[in-house]
């Protein structure tokens, strides 16, 4: 009974495993998969002696090795010839045709998977070893990592297969994970890779399995090695459809083109969908589709001749580093630019590329005048990769953040621990204005109703205002210049504006934008303060009194204020009439130390309302949900 149980959740977990990995189509969701999972791991706790090493519960927990097997494939593991163009690719169908005494030949197209070869071997349906391609003849044992990846089944499906049989397909990382995984490795402090084959490699070659699964790994099939006593078909295609049906991964994306017109026009396409995979091709290739023409035409040193990779521009190529740019976001931030002797890369000239932030610069030892390896994918803004160390001239100088923002010349920040540096100047910065306008404008804010993000764009972009106190020399003739801005909007705006001159200090606060000060912690400087003069003139140790206020808060509070522009918005502002009342700190607070976060729509007042008034009786109001809520 127990057996039967037992069989029946493994063949289930088999049956999704397949829909979800292999079909790419699951028929349940994920959290049955774990419940049916957990079973089994149960019921095979209990009876260890029935665990099978084929068993969906099997594929992690092998111990770590010391060193890595030499295993000798049955079957050589061939490399491809390449062709950059398609006349490159019309002289191999000419070749290819003159030898077979035929017009015309049929190819199967797919595309070239840009991670590692691996031989898979099954004997008796089930996957007994996996190894790397090696020099060709001798590979390398990693069937333990192998088995972590969830889209490799561990036996095949159906009863028609051989005794024994080599699958042969390619292991990737796909780009989702690979982009979370570096992104992890980077907070963690840890190794970041330069591109997900490299990540693909260096995950199937850790000795200790337990790491290998944590890797986002996954696999496609484009053939076979030493067939077994398996009766080939007639075609490639018919091939890979036969593995599919043994539960093989195979590309989604393969085709069988006539004639070699066609599969000119299959690259050409899969060229254009190439940034809309969730993985990296660098190329199609192509197969002769019989395969007694493939046995016919033979081989020529180390590749077939019936075969041929058509690649894809490269995404990676080499360059210099002439000079090194910073420019300033609208949050402030100052992003390096490395800007490059013109390199083109994946078919479009680049000059320039981002180092991210000075710590990326730090951890790739970049420099001006080193030669590096840059990196353009899909749509993603190019971006330097790695120096090449072996290249670096003697001029070669450090990158230095510059002291002064680039735009507006104000005191640039760089805290700490903090990746990102800042320009100090929030609100004035030309290259931070619109974003600071908004900010100021926005709900939580002085809350100017009817100033829309659009708006104030178009407002800063045609330079009628350049600060928030030019706001409130706006007019309604000013605003009716505006596209799509009728008579009656612009003086919807005017008496916004005009409200909006009644406000709170905590608002005050809040609306200049300091970094770090958010409505929380501009309601505890106001509570503390009670009076915009006297936090102005704080010094970081007073400030760091302030409940919520640490050392970089204080920090950049102090800094905001000392700043003599700074000082003449406000002045402005409070000229142009804002004002508030003096703030009385409620003595009545039931709700302190206690977190709210409002959610939905509440009855009667609206969610900056209730977090008003919940402000006011001592709560703090937060966007999530944490253990402290
Ligand atoms: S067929 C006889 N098909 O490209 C060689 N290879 O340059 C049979 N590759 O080592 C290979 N995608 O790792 C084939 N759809 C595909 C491929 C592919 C990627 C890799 C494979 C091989 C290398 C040869």
């Amino acid at each position: 009974m127990i057996k039967e149980n037992i069989a029946a959740l493994r063949k289930m977990l088999d049956e999704y495993n397949y829909q979800y990995y292999i079909l790419d189509n699951p028929s349940v969701p994920d959290s049955e998969y774990d419940r049916l999972f957990r079973e089994l791991q149960a019921l095979e706790q209990q009876h260890p002696e029935l665990i099978t090493k084929d068993s969906p519960t099997q594929r992690i927990g092998a111990a770590p090795l010391n060193e890595f097997q030499e295993v000798e494939h049955k079957q050589a593991m061939l490399s491809l010839d390449n062709a950059f163009s398609d006349e490159e690719l019309f002289v191999f169908n000419k070749r290819i045709c003159e030898r077979l005494h035929v017009e015309q030949v049929s190819y199967f197209c797919e595309p070239k998977l840009d991670g590692l070869a691996i031989n898979l071997l099954y004997e008796n349906g089930i996957l007994v070893q996996a190894a790397t391609r090696g020099d060709g003849f001798k590979g390398e044992d990693v069937t333990q990592n192998v088995r972590t990846i969830s889209s490799i089944p561990l036996h095949l499906r159906g009863n028609d297969y051989p005794n024994s049989i080599e699958i042969r397909g390619e292991v990737i990382m796909p780009l989702k994970g690979f982009n979370a995984m570096n992104a992890k490795a980077h907070t963690l402090d840890e190794k970041v890779f330069a591109n997900p084959r490299n990540a693909a490699a260096g995950s199937l070659r850790q000795l200790d399995p337990k790491i290998t699964a944590q890797r986002p790994l996954a696999f496609f099939s484009y053939g076979i090695g030493d067939p077994g006593e398996y009766v080939l078909p007639n075609t490639q295609s018919e091939l890979i459809e036969q593995l599919g049906k043994w539960g093989i991964r195979i590309s989604p994306l393969g085709y069988v083109a006539n004639n070699i017109e066609d599969c000119a026009r299959y690259h050409a396409d899969l060229l254009r969908k190439r940034a809309q995979l969730d993985y990296e091709i660098d190329g199609v290739v192509y197969k002769v589709n019989r395969l007694d023409w493939q046995q016919q035409l033979g081989f020529v040193a180390r590749a077939p001749r019936f075969a041929l990779a058509h690649k894809f521009p490269a995404q990676e190529e080499m360059t210099i580093v002439e000079s090194v740019d910073f420019q300033v976001g609208r949050t402030g931030a100052l992003t390096p630019v490395a800007r490059l002797k013109p390199v083109v890369v994946g078919g479009v000239t680049v000059r320039n590329a981002t180092l991210h932030n000075m710590d990326e610069i730090e951890r790739k030892d970049v420099r001006i005048h080193d030669t590096v390896i840059v990196r353009r994918a899909g749509d993603v803004i190019p971006e330097v990769v790695s120096v090449v160390l072996s290249k670096r001239p003697e001029h070669a100088e450090k990158i230095k953040l510059p002291k002064k923002c680039p735009v507006c010349g104000a005191e640039v920040l760089h805290h700490p621990g903090e990746a990102v540096a800042r320009c100090a100047d929030g609100l004035l910065c030309p290259a931070q204005r619109a974003a600071s306008i908004k900010h100021f404008a926005s709900k939580s804010a002085l809350d100017i109703e009817g100033l829309g993000e659009k708006l104030v764009e178009q407002l800063v972009e045609l330079d009628i205002i350049k600060t928030p106190a030019d706001l409130y020399n706006l007019t309604i003739e000013k605003l009716a210049q505006m596209p799509r801005m009728g008579q009656k909007s612009a003086e919807n705006i005017m008496q916004a504006l005009e409200s909006s001159k009644k406000t709170t200090l905590h608002k005050f606060i809040y609306a200049l934008g300091i970094r770090e000060v958010g409505t929380q912690t501009a309601l505890a400087l106001a509570e503390y303060f009670q009076d915009l003069n006297k936090l102005m003139h704080a010094d970081e140790e007073t400030l760091q009194q302030v409940s919520d206020v640490g050392v970089v808060v204080a920090n950049n509070i102090a800094h905001f204020f000392k700043m003599q522009r700074h000082q003449a918005l406000i002045q402005a502002l409070q000229t142009a009439g804002i004002h508030w009342d003096v703030v009385k700190k409620s003595t009545h607070q039931p709700l302190s130390g206690k977190t709210f976060v409002l959610t939905g729509t509440l009855i009667n007042l609206t969610r900056e309302e209730a977090k008003e008034r919940l402000q006011a009786l001592g709560a703090k109001v937060s966007e999530s949900v944490s253990s402290k809520t």
